[in-house]
């Protein structure tokens, strides 16, 4: 049986992380789910993210992925256990691949406030990297300003500004994108960092996990990617979400709308 991957997020964040399996993988058959009901996930207690995770993932269960990558952090730092409990099937996380990609002694990561009071990025930064120094910030605002579409706004610019002001007095050599909505805000983070201040995508690292399953690099694109064998969902907004898929998909994106309770 060929592999599909069930890749999950509140909305349009990991579809930062399907980009790039796409375009390391080529048209791998998957299915993403993003949960828009109910984005964001970042301010919710860890037991509504541990009982979200659970629905997600037995819903992508139902649709029948045979393994399932949390292209949220959120969840992967407050629900892995459950997660894969509940799929008895591989389950591929961020926060271990982007722990896996740190290199320096001073790391800044930029997370939502509930992945950050989990402590989980700081624990498995330390543990593969002893003698790191690990600065964490929680930026409540950045997911619900990114969803709402406009990535130059000047809400955005200041939120930018401010969250990233405590990184640079500590001087941080490089700096995770602890939550899978971040990388779309790349741009913006380099206007502000210091030149040299390396930015650390988790999902590169995960893509590279997934060489085990779907075999060696296939090709790289630049521009749209290869579609045809995804099935994109989300819980509400299915056209707002295509509007904000576009970009970044490089193409308008078919979209369904789903119900996660039967
Ligand atoms: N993109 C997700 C993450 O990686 C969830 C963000 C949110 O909904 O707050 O953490």
């Amino acid at each position: 049986m060929s592999s599909v991957l069930g890749l999950f997020d509140s909305g349009v964040g990991g579809l930062t992380v399907l980009r790039r399996v796409l375009e390391r993988h080529g048209p791998v058959r998957c299915i993403y789910l993003g949960d828009t009901a109910r984005v964001p996930y970042g301010c919710r207690s860890p037991e509504e993210i541990r009982s979200i995770a659970v629905e997600v993932v037995r819903w992508l269960r139902q649709q029948g992925v045979t393994t399932v990558v949390m292209a949220c952090n959120t969840t992967n730092a407050l629900a892995r256990d459950v997660a894969e409990g509940q799929a008895g099937v591989p389950v591929i996380g961020l926060i271990g691949a982007a722990s896996a990609m740190v290199r320096e002694q001073r790391v800044g990561v930029l997370a939502t406030a509930a992945t950050v009071a989990s402590g989980a990025y700081r624990t498995s930064i330390e543990a593969l990297n002893p003698g790191a120094q690990v600065f964490e910030q929680a930026c409540p605002d950045f997911v619900p300003l990114i969803e709402q579409g406009d990535l130059q706004c000047n809400q955005l610019r200041r939120a930018v500004e401010t969250y990233l002001k405590p990184l640079k007095v500590r001087s941080v050599q490089s700096v995770v994108l602890g939550c899978s909505h971040y990388p779309l805000l790349v741009p913006l983070l380099r206007e502000f960092l210091p030149e040299g201040v390396r930015l650390i995508d988790p999902a590169l690292g995960v893509t590279q996990q997934l060489d085990a399953l779907l075999g060696p690099p296939k090709t790289s694109h630049a521009g749209a990617v290869a579609l045809e064998h995804c099935r994109l969902c989300v819980t509400a907004d299915s056209e707002g979400f295509q509007d904000r898929a576009t970009p970044w998909l490089g193409q308008r994106p078919q979209v369904e709308l789903v119900q996660l309770q039967s």
